[in-house]
């Protein structure tokens, strides 16, 4: 069994919540290659999410298959999950406490994957990897953290509600190829032996 797989089957027994493995249909641990070099966080699942296990399999997930194909990516070619595991009941917003016993999951799935991008969608990402700051200015800007590129987008159902965000999404999401063939120009150089110089 792949290692994603042991987690996935550790995020099923997860009972930290009690609310949320009280009311919950299934988890949503997330989907995509152990290999991929892009991971995508959202929020927490929605309805159909948690019926069906999987993330962004709703309206919102469309518009986010419709990004990725916009950069001629799949969902097999990419790591999407969220920040919280369980469907908050009714859909309510994620308690502090909550996230706190689900980022244990999260960080997990970042070591074992080890993309070179993360790409925060929504306001829950953006809080764990860029606290305290505001989308409105920093989303479609990369951040280079040790060894991987930090990128905030607005979340894909932001578009839903608010049509002039949709160009603002898009063009974000456009920008993510030559953001990531920056990085491996990047860690190129740095895995080049450093020449000696002797004057
Ligand atoms: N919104 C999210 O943030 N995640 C999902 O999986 C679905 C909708």
């Amino acid at each position: 069994m792949s290692a994603l797989a042991e987690l996935y089957q550790k995020i099923a027994a997860c009972q930290d919540c009690a609310e949320l493995a009280g009311t919950r249909a299934r988890t949503v641990p997330g989907v995509g290659a152990e290999r991929a070099q892009i991971v995508f966080i959202g929020e927490a699942p929605g309805f159909h999410e948690d019926q069906q296990g999987l993330p962004f399999v709703g309206q919102a997930g469309q518009f986010l298959d419709h990004l990725l194909s916009s950069i001629g990516l799949s969902r097999s070619d990419v790591y999407i999950c969220n920040v919280i595991k369980c469907r908050p009941p009714g859909n309510r917003d994620p308690l502090p406490t909550e996230i706190n016993n689900c980022q244990k999951w999260l960080d997990t799935q970042l070591e074992l994957i080890s993309p070179k991008m993360i790409v925060t969608l929504g306001r829950y990402s953006l809080a764990k990897f860029f606290p305290g700051e505001a989308i409105s200015k920093i989303h479609g800007k990369e951040r280079r953290i040790n060894n991987a590129v930090y990128y905030p987008m607005y979340h894909p159902a932001a578009a839903l509600h608010q049509q002039s965000l949709r160009q603002t999404i898009e063009a974000d999401m456009l920008k993510i190829p030559s953001i990531l063939a920056r990085t491996e120009e990047v860690k190129e150089e740095e895995s080049k032996p450093q020449q000696l110089s002797m004057f």
